[in-house]
């Protein structure tokens, strides 16, 4: 049985450590452009690598992370010039709404870890946070992830097919999704993964209030 509670996050992050930035990070980097001083929320900031991309890239960020050790571990993967366009709070998304205004959301493999009674409301806090124009990369995980089907973590992870990822970013520009399904490693054992990668964007006329 995997326990996503503060000694698997602390084990799972120590072991992210070093390693290079996510794919996603990079795609959503290569469409938004340089930061340029623009705001940046890095959700589930796990181990910041991906925090730190965002940071080498002229972005500031804003780092949130329920886990243990969160403000140590992040600030520690950011080169030291670049720690005073850093903002990092050990906080859950939940407890970070509202959301002051960004210009970029990225979410790494951490909104499946949103329970589903949460989900909603968490969604509808960082879509209000994003503004015209505005970019967002998000993981989710599909229907035919091993765990969506593990009876010990009924209610506690979030899952998303196609429609519903459609449905979450009704309004936005879906500009690329990376549909993928395989067997492979994780911390809880081996399991079947299926991930959604989705890069948004919010239209640049789309002024309504959200
Ligand atoms: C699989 S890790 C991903 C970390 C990092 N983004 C990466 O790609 O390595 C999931 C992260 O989400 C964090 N997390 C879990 N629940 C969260 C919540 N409600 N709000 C924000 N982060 C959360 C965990 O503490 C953990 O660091």
């Amino acid at each position: 049985m995997v326990r996503f509670d503060d000694e698997h996050w602390n084990t799972y992050n120590a072991a992210q450590e070093g390693r290079t930035p996510r794919r996603l990070c990079r795609r959503l980097l290569d469409r938004a452009g340089p930061g340029d001083g623009r705001r940046a929320l890095d959700l589930g900031a796990g181990a910041g690598v991906e925090t730190a991309a965002l940071l080498d890239h002229g972005w500031r960020v804003l780092a949130i992370d329920p886990a243990p050790s969160t403000v140590e571990r992040v600030t520690a993967a950011v080169a030291p010039a670049h720690r005073p366009a850093l903002t990092v709070r050990r906080q859950g998304v939940a407890d970070a709404l509202p959301l002051p205004p960004l210009d970029l959301l990225h979410a790494g493999f951490t909104l499946p870890f949103v329970p589903p009674a949460d989900f909603p409301a968490v969604w509808d806090g960082l879509r209000t946070a994003l503004r015209p124009g505005d970019w967002c990369g998000v993981t989710l995980f599909g229907p035919r992830d091993t765990w969506a089907a593990d009876p010990t973590l009924a209610g506690r992870l979030s899952f998303h097919d196609r429609d519903e990822l459609d449905d979450l970013c009704s309004g936005w520009d879906v500009v690329e999704v990376l549909e993928e399904e395989n067997d492979g490693p994780s911390f809880g054992g081996p399991k079947h993964w299926h991930t959604l990668e989705v890069v948004a964007r919010r239209p640049l006329d789309d002024t309504g209030p959200r």
